[in-house]
């Protein structure tokens, strides 16, 4: 009998199982109540003879503390094991993604383009590689212009590929594909060999316009200009055409519109005057409609060209180009 119990207590200090169902098997096994090994053993206890009684009794006590102590000791450690697998609340709602916010560039072009979609404007887009023919011949650039210069436009192949020096260049591709009327915007970014400035950069955006159709007027340019001046600016906003010049239009002219944050008493942002700066202009110079097969004689047109983070900045008071393209968090995340 005391063979029998020394081979339980062996065969108990031997077991091990980090799973809770067999371990309370293990303990039914030796502890229930109905035919459970340790149970049996003290059952027989008052056949064992008398003088063996002692021995029995301690043996048998030895293993039921044995059996106690492991079924506590394995089911304390895969308790544990199981809370690490899940130490948190599986009800929990999830960690949600930040989103990121636009950035004030794609917001300003954005909001140009949905103010000129309304008047029947839709969007082309030309290639920021481009050759020599749709940046600047086509557009009456005369072969010694100084905009040609290595100073200003990057080459990638000398003389005729190029990064285009403005968004001028989608003229030319709608023109040479589409037959007027013609009535598009063009946004997209530019690139100038600028030293990189707070007021300079040479990677910037423009948006370009053009109308060509039959009796295409000044005044239709000026309609549309101020449309879009009081939409964009707001509804007290007065625009000024001023003189000036373009190899692509004639005549030309630059728009100032009233100045936004004083409203035309003078300030620090319009140095005084009341007036900014905000895009070039003009009737399209008859030698560009002919450059692709366009009658002059049966079309006019006007086209004008922004940059955008000019714009922007007189929209959201910016006063460093660098900004728009370090992409300081602490920046982005004032736009929405
Ligand atoms: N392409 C000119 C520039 O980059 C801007 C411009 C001026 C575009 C007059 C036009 C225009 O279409 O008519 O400075």
């Amino acid at each position: 009998m005391i063979e029998n119990i020394k081979q339980h207590i062996s065969d108990v200090e031997n077991f091990f199982s980090d799973k809770i169902e067999e371990i309370e098997e293990f303990r039914i096994k030796y502890m229930s109540k109905k035919g459970g090994i340790v149970t049996n053993l003290f059952n027989e206890f008052r056949n064992i003879p008398i003088e063996s009684k002692k021995e029995f009794g301690q043996f048998l006590n030895d293993l039921k503390k044995i059996v106690e102590e492991k079924v506590d000791n394995l089911k304390t450690k895969a308790e544990d094991k199981g809370s690490e697998k899940i130490d948190f609340d599986l009800s929990l709602p999830g960690d949600s993604n930040a989103l990121g916010t636009r950035h004030p560039i794609s917001i300003v072009r954005n909001q140009i383009i949905e103010i000129f979609s309304r008047i029947g404007f839709t969007v082309s887009e030309g290639p920021e590689i481009e050759d020599d023919w749709h940046n600047f011949s086509a557009l009456n650039f005369p072969a010694e212009h100084p905009a040609r210069d290595m100073q200003d436009t990057f080459f990638i192949q000398k003389p005729d590929i190029l990064l285009r020096t403005h968004t001028s260049n989608g003229q030319i591709r709608v023109m040479e594909t589409q037959k007027p009327p013609v009535r598009i915007i063009v946004p997209g970014r530019v690139f100038r060999n600028e030293a990189v400035s707070a007021r300079a950069h040479c990677i910037f955006h423009q948006i370009e316009g053009l109308y060509i159709d039959k009796n295409v007027s000044f005044a239709d340019l000026k309609q549309t200009l101020m449309y879009f001046a009081k939409e964009f600016f707001g509804e007290e906003t007065k625009i000024r055409l001023r003189p000036s010049y373009f190899p692509f239009t004639e005549p030309s002219a630059e728009m100032d519109v009233s100045c936004s944050i004083c409203g035309g008493k003078g300030c620090n942002v319009c140095k005084y005057t009341g007036w900014l700066e905000v895009l070039g202009c003009g009737m399209v110079d008859p030698n560009v409609l002919e450059s692709c097969n366009i009658d002059s004689k049966e079309y006019t047109g006007f086209a004008f060209g922004m940059g955008i983070e000019r714009i922007t900045m007189l929209k959201f008071g910016i006063n460093d180009l660098r900004l728009y393209f370090e992409n300081d968090l602490r920046f982005l995340r004032q736009f929405s």
